[in-house]
């Protein structure tokens, strides 16, 4: 019986093609080669400050990979641009299949939970702009232990948010370092394999459920489960 859902936010509720768009508009073609090293470097930064214990608010780690990116592939970019950018991954919206899933959920009765490596005030402006904030019961972020998924303390205290054992909470993401995270500290985990061509890393823990879409969620994860 699932006795709380938490979801992750970036890549899993929220899209964040916008952010390509903008780029593009903003360094030209070499904006799909950037984004992806935006992203690969936004994690690794997060990574490395877990491990260092070096907590910084995640915005920096995306400034930071952001410019590190550029200079990768050799685009100029202006203070003024790099704000932008940045901006861009602070109004992005849910996908399309999200609202009316997590409507589902809600129904049902789950309490529902929003996680991340995104300060509580940064995630709550986005779900609000998202149009989804009404279906949380809290958010939670990795601000409050001041360090970053996969740190088992993270999911630790995920579970002392949503008041329950870590056996009876299910995250939802469709980050497979995320759901190794939380499957290594107890939790229930449910990969939402947005991209088709996705693969999960090939460790020895493998995701309880693989989702294709949001209309999975819904069906998967009602209390019968
Ligand atoms: C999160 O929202 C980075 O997608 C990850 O925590």
């Amino acid at each position: 019986m699932n006795s709380a859902v938490a979801f992750d936010i970036y890549g899993t509720l929220i899209d964040t093609q916008a952010v390509l768009t903008r780029l593009g508009e903003l360094v030209g073609d070499k904006a799909p080669a950037v984004s992806q090293l935006w992203r690969q470097k936004q994690l690794e930064y997060s990574f490395r400050r877990g491990l260092m214990g070096d907590y910084c608010d995640f915005s920096v780690c995306t400034r930071q990979a952001l410019l590190f990116a550029c200079q990768q592939h050799q685009v100029a970019i202006s203070t003024a641009a790099v704000e932008q950018a940045m901006l861009a991954y602070a109004e992005l919206a849910a996908f399309s299949d999200v609202p009316a899933g997590l409507a589902v959920l809600q129904q049902q009765g789950i309490p529902l939970y929003a996680f991340s490596n995104g300060s509580r005030a940064a995630v709550q402006l986005l779900l609000d702009r998202a149009e989804i904030a009404q279906y949380f019961a809290a958010v939670v972020s990795v601000e409050d232990v001041q360090s970053f998924k996969p740190d088992p303390k993270v999911y630790a205290h995920l579970a002392h948010a949503c008041g329950l054992p870590a056996s009876q909470v299910r995250l939802v993401s469709s980050n497979p370092f995320d759901i190794l995270g939380a499957a290594h500290a107890g939790l229930r985990t449910a990969w939402l394999r947005r991209d088709p061509q996705a693969i999960f890393d090939p460790w020895e823990v493998q995701p309880e459920l693989t989702l294709e879409n949001f209309s999975d969620v819904t069906s998967l994860l009602t209390p019968a489960q």
